[in-house]
């Protein structure tokens, strides 16, 4: 049945998706219902779901608190030209998860969430260079996806990394405008920063970045590019879009340091599409419509519609101290499973992550930066086929082999993960 859909798709479609990451070979398989952390296929077939919708459903699939809420609003009207109290009581709630954040504005999706904050950063500071590190992923906004598809033929020196374009047709001016640093590495990101004082608008980094490797920005590199942003009059821009599952409020929690401005998004939106900018008063306030000079005019259509406040405002108070823990601890078990399984298998590999989320990779030692995580065709051979044994087992994983823990698995789907893991890692070594 997939493969008749798929067909069909595939004439209206281009590569007969919406989203690249659905892709499988032979077809995409489609999905018919879920409940929970099991999500069934129109063929019929249950699957535990350590993806989670690229790790935005923190509750699992069709919570019924969520659903009655919602159901409840839908009755209502959906978006309105006029403002909801929901949207307030959300926004409320929002900025009483972290002290950091003084004001909020929502949006529809990660992707506008970064591209507003730049644009924030850009307004605020009056300049408009943008850092980032190689090989993060932050959305499709074109300055924001430099480098995130990088590879050994194009991304030159690591005491330089090249700004390499991901889409053709990206403008140069784009290019010369993005300085690229290494994950990690205060001392050549700080060199390469350097080289670019008083043009700079924000630094952006992601705590936990999954394409570079799902590996937690050390205290060190966090702190001297705050301690740098904080000299050279940049902002220091968090993208927890993913990341702000990690802890109540946000893997920024793990620092001393605090950025000036973080873009938010999955989990907050309750199964819904979603953005928000958080943060500091005073550069928020560049999108405040009463100034006298608007430096960063900003709407939305949909933005802050009254259906998905309702879903992330209901989802994010279960999100509370306790579920935080349960998530956290429930990814700590598969990554001590994982880790004895692959000792035990004799397997080439490793496991990193952070919070609710790890990944696996297929190499003896945990990398440290994206050059380290980026894939052989030996490495990437071996991982597709742990990650076709475990789907058919199974198992759906994110399709780097990452995975995202939610309130609705418990130690049982865990120990059925490390199994199933157990089993591929001695298949593929
Ligand atoms: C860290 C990060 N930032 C931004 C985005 C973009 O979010 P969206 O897909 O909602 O546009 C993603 C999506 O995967 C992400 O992982």
């Amino acid at each position: 049945m997939s493969a008749l859909l798929y067909e069909r798709a595939m004439q209206i479609l281009p590569g007969g998706v919406s989203r690249n990451t659905v892709l499988r070979k032979p077809h995409p398989l489609y999905a018919d219902h879920a409940f929970g952390c099991r999500v069934t296929d129109i063929e019929g077939v249950e699957r535990i779901d350590f993806a989670n919708n690229m790790a935005s459903l923190i509750h699992g699939h069709a919570h019924p608190a969520i659903v009655e809420a919602v159901t409840e609003q839908l009755r209502r009207g959906t978006a309105f030209t006029l403002a909801t109290e929901v949207e307030i009581r959300y926004a409320e709630h929002i900025v009483n998860r972290n002290n950091g954040f003084d004001k909020v504005r929502f949006v529809n999706s990660g992707t506008e969430a970064v591209m507003g904050m730049l644009k924030a950063a850009r307004a605020f500071t009056g300049r408009y260079k943008i850092a980032k590190v190689e090989g993060a992923y932050h959305g499709l906004y074109d300055y924001a996806e430099i480098s995130q598809t990088a590879n050994p033929s194009n991304w030159g020196m690591e005491a330089g990394p090249e700004a390499v374009p991901v889409a053709f047709g990206t403008p140069p001016g784009v290019l010369a405008d993005v300085v690229v640093i290494p994950f990690n590495d205060p001392g050549r990101a700080i060199a390469i920063l350097d080289r670019h004082r008083g043009s700079l608008a924000g630094v952006l980094v992601d705590p936990l970045p999954h394409r570079v490797g799902l590996i937690p920005a050390s205290e060190e590199f966090v702190s001297a590019l705050r301690e740098w942003t904080h000299d050279d009059g940049s902002l220091l821009l968090f993208d927890e879009v993913i990341t702000f599952r990690s802890e109540y409020g946000g893997a920024q929690d793990w620092y001393e340091a605090s950025p000036d401005l973080v873009a938010l998004g999955k989990m907050i939106g309750g199964g819904f599409p979603v953005g928000a900018i958080a943060g500091r008063g005073d550069v928020m306030d560049v999108m405040n419509p009463l100034a006298d000079t608007v430096l960063f005019p900003h709407s939305g259509t949909f933005s802050a519609n009254p259906i998905t406040m309702t879903a992330g405002l209901v989802a994010m108070e279960m999100f509370d101290g306790s579920a935080v823990e349960h998530v956290n601890s429930l990814a700590a078990r598969a990554v001590e499973g994982i880790e004895k399984a692959i000792v035990e298998a004799g397997a080439s590999a490793c496991v990193t992550g952070g919070g609710s989320m790890f990944r696996v990779h297929m190499k003896a030692t945990a990398p440290s930066n994206y050059r380290e995580a980026f894939l052989t065709p030996d490495e990437s051979r071996r991982l597709n086929l742990l990650l076709d044994h475990l789907f058919d087992a199974g198992f759906m994983m994110i399709n780097t082999c990452s995975a995202a823990t939610s309130t609705a698995m418990g130690t049982e789907e865990i120990d059925a993960l490390v199994s199933a893991m157990a089993e591929g890692l001695a298949k593929v070594g």
